[in-house]
C-alpha cells in the first residue's frame, strides 16, 4: 500500500507589492531582488487576514470536493505554522470550525520554524499507515515578516498549502526513507514578544546548506535512493535563489551534475510560484511542489522527487516521493494561476499602512474593516477573542468566535 499526498491546494493574500517598488526605497537596483534573490513580488496580508484565514482558504476546495463519508474520514487536522496567533489554542481549531469538519477529530498546531509542515506530513503518514481508511488534513500556513528596511524585508510573503494525506494517493506517494539533521543554531528565530523575525542572514545561508548536507548523508545512511535516481528536487525556498544555491551544494557534496544548466532544469519549475508569493515559511516547499506539478511540460508520472525541508534553529529533512499515474487530472493549476493573477498591486505606502499585524492587547472591542476579498476574514478581536467569518459571497453569516 502506498501513502502520500492525494490532493493539494494553496492560498495567498489578494494583494502584492512588486519588488520594483521596494528597491528604490532600499536604494538598490531591482536586479538585486529579481536576479540576486530570485524574487519578483511579495504577497501582503490585509489587516483582516492571518494564518487562520489563509489556512481555511487553502483547505476549502479540498474539503468541498469530498462527499460526506470523505469529510468524516478526516479525523486529524495538523496545522504547521511559525506565525501562530495564540500561545495556547491551535489555529487549526478555528480552521476546523470554519470548514465545518466533524467534531470526531483531533486538531493540533506544530512548530519548528519553516520545517514543521514536513513533520506534520510524516505524522500524517504514520496515522494513515495505522488506519488506511482515515484521511489527515495537513495545512502549512505562514505570514513571513521581517523588520521594515531590513535585508530580509524583500523576502517577505505569505501563503498556505493544504494537503490531504491518504492511502493510495492520487498525486505523490511518499517513500519511507528520510534523512534527518538537527542542530542548535541561532540563524533565525522569533522571541514571544516580537512580531518580526530576528535573523543572522549570512549564518542562515550556511546553516541551511550544512543542514542539507547533514540530512543527505543521513538519507544515504538510511538506504535512500542514489542522487542519479532522483529526477526533480523541491527545496524550502526562503527566496528562490536559495534553492539554486542549495541544489549546487547538493551536487558538490553528493556528486551530482556540475553544469549549471543541468542543475537548473532539475528545479526550474519548482520556483515559479514562490517568485511571485515570497517566503511562506512552512508552506514554501509545498508551494514549490504545486509549482512543479502544475507546470510540468512532460509527463512527470513515475518520476522520483527529492524534497529538502529546512527550519531554522535548526531541523532539516531530506525525503522522496513518486509522482502517481494520472496526477494531472487532479491538479488545481488553473485555480492557482487565477489566484496569483487576480491579486491587486499595492503601492509601497499602502504596504507600509497594512503590513503591521493587528494586535490590540487591551481586551476591547476591535472591529476590523473588511479589506480582503478572500474566502475567510478576521472580523474582530473582541474581549481577547479572535472572531472569524466566511466571506459573505461564499457563505453569509457563519461568524465563529
Ligand atoms: N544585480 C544582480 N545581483 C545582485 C545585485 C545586482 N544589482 N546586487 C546584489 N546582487 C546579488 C548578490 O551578489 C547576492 O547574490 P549571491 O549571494 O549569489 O552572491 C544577492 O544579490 C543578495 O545580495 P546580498 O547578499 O548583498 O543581500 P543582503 O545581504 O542584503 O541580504 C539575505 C540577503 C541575507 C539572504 C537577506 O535577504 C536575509 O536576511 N533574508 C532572510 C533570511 C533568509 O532567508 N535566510 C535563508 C536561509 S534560512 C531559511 O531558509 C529559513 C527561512 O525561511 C528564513
Amino acid at each position: 500500500m502506498q501513502l502520500g499526498i492525494d490532493d493539494l491546494a494553496f492560498a495567498t493574500a489578494d494583494r502584492y507589492l512588486d519588488l520594483a517598488d521596494l528597491a528604490p526605497v532600499h536604494g538598490v537596483d531591482v536586479a538585486k531582488y529579481t536576479v540576486g534573490l530570485g524574487q519578483d513580488r511579495m504577497s501582503v496580508c490585509a489587516p483582516d487576514e492571518d494564518v487562520v484565514t489563509l489556512a481555511a482558504a487553502a483547505a476549502l476546495p479540498l474539503v468541498e470536493d469530498l462527499d460526506d463519508a470523505g469529510r468524516a474520514a478526516i479525523r486529524t487536522v495538523l496545522l504547521a505554522t511559525e506565525s501562530g496567533i495564540d500561545q495556547s489554542k491551535s489555529a487549526g481549531v478555528y480552521v476546523h470550525r470554519l470548514l465545518d469538519l466533524s467534531p470526531s477529530a483531533r486538531v493540533v498546531e506544530l512548530k519548528q520554524a519553516c520545517y514543521a509542515g514536513t513533520s506534520a506530513l510524516q505524522m500524517a503518514l504514520a496515522l494513515v499507515a495505522r488506519n488506511p481508511e482515515q484521511k489527515v488534513l495537513v495545512i502549512c500556513s505562514d505570514v513571513a515578516r521581517y523588520d521594515v528596511g531590513s535585508s530580509g524585508e524583500p523576502t517577505q510573503g505569505c501563503g498556505a498549502v493544504a494537503m490531504l494525506v491518504t492511502a493510495d494517493p492520487r498525486l505523490v506517494a511518499i517513500e519511507p526513507v528520510s534523512g534527518l539533521h538537527t542542530t542548535d543554531v541561532m540563524d533565525f528565530w522569533r522571541p514571544n514578544y516580537r512580531s518580526t523575525a530576528v535573523v543572522d542572514g549570512r549564518l542562515s545561508l550556511r546553516a541551511y546548506t550544512d543542514s542539507l548536507a547533514g540530512a543527505w548523508q543521513d538519507y544515504q545512511a538510511q538506504g535512500g535512493a542514489a542522487l542519479a535516481d532522483i529526477d526533480a528536487f523541491v527545496y524550502h525556498q526562503p527566496f528562490t535563489k536559495m534553492a539554486v544555491k542549495a541544489h549546487a551544494h547538493l551536487a558538490r557534496v553528493a556528486g551530482g551534475p556540475r553544469d549549471a544548466e543541468a542543475q537548473a532544469a532539475q528545479i526550474a519549475d519548482t520556483l515559479r510560484y514562490n517568485r511571485e508569493i515570497g517566503n511562506s515559511y512552512t508552506a514554501s516547499m509545498y508551494v514549490g511542489l504545486a509549482s512543479l506539478l502544475d507546470h510540468a511540460t512532460e509527463d512527470l508520472a513515475g518520476s522520483r522527487i527529492g524534497f529538502f525541508s529546512y527550519g531554522s534553529g535548526s531541523v532539516g529533512e531530506f525525503f522522496t516521493g513518486v509522482v502517481q499515474p494520472g496526477f494531472r487530472q487532479h491538479l488545481r493549476a488553473e485555480a492557482h494561476r487565477r489566484l496569483l493573477d487576480d491579486r491587486e498591486r499595492i503601492s509601497h505606502a499602502e504596504y507600509l499602512r497594512i503590513v503591521a499585524p493587528v494586535n490590540p492587547v487591551d481586551g476591547g472591542d476591535h472591529v476590523l474593516e473588511p479589506t480582503t476579498r478572500g474566502s475567510f476574514r478576521l472580523a474582530a478581536i473582541s474581549g481577547h477573542q479572535r472572531v472569524y467569518e466566511r466571506a459573505a459571497a461564499a457563505d453569509a453569516g457563519s461568524a465563529v468566535a
